[in-house]
């Protein structure tokens, strides 16, 4: 699919609020729709990928946001950590294809809708192989590989170095992201137990340098945690 055809056959319905007074903007790299508006892509694009994929807006910014932090602590320079922040943005751009009936699904999903949950990876993936450049390349390799476990018990049973190590650091902003949101399924996890459930599935879920680094880093982390819940 060309992108022409793929932006017309996904209608932007959401409004573009580019400073809109909504505290969760404010986080947002000050670049972000500049960044995104000259890799091609139109703002209510990500608007609309972050409605589809959670009830609380700003989630795709927020785990940009935590995979930047991440990738300097370990040690990425900073084009490398601007190339894997922006693929982060699209890590669940899958999700557009995802009926909203299953995605906002406040009970237990059957196996069907769960597959089709799943589903949302390689199709990612495949969405964001149709563009050229190091960006869309890099982005598709972590939309197919986000919910990878270590222990090889993620959607597609790749395990450790089988897992390139920029989706390795978006399961971790992804899933610290997600507990400390609140979701319809569940309330928001405190920062402290987050964090912990981070760190006691290090080497199970995900990569232990990883991990490591991000407990080092506790104040780095929690800076982020802070700015997204409370806007400051
Ligand atoms: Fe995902």
């Amino acid at each position: 699919m060309c992108k022409k055809a793929f932006f017309s056959s996904h209608p932007s319905v959401f409004p573009i609020r580019r400073k809109s007074a909504g505290k969760k903007q404010e986080l947002h790299f000050d670049d972000f729709f500049g960044v995104m508006a000259g890799l091609g892509f139109e703002e209510a694009l990500i608007h609309r990928i972050d409605r589809k994929c959670n009830t609380a807006n700003g989630h795709m910014q927020h785990v940009a946001e935590y995979t930047r932090v991440i990738c300097s602590i370990m040690g990425y320079d900073p084009e490398q950590t601007h190339r894997i922040s922006c693929a982060a943005l699209l890590h669940d751009i899958g999700k557009l294809e995802i009926p909203e009936s299953i995605l906002f699904d406040p009970g237990r999903l059957n196996e069907e809708a769960f597959a089709q949950i799943r589903f949302h990876s390689p199709l990612g993936s495949q969405i964001l192989s149709q563009w050229d450049g190091p960006v869309f390349q890099l982005a598709a390799e972590v939309a197919l590989q986000h919910h990878e476990r270590i222990d090889g018990s993620g959607y597609l049973g790749l395990r450790r170095e089988e897992i390139s190590l920029p989706a390795k650091i978006v399961a971790v902003a992804d899933v610290f992201d997600a507990l400390t949101a609140e979701r319809p399924y569940k309330q928001s996890w405190d920062f402290d137990t987050a964090f912990s459930y981070i760190q006691k599935n290090r080497d199970i879920h995900f990569d232990a340098k990883v991990v490591e680094k991000f407990v080092r880093n506790r104040a780095a982390i929690h800076q982020v945690y802070h700015a997204i819940h409370t806007g400051t």
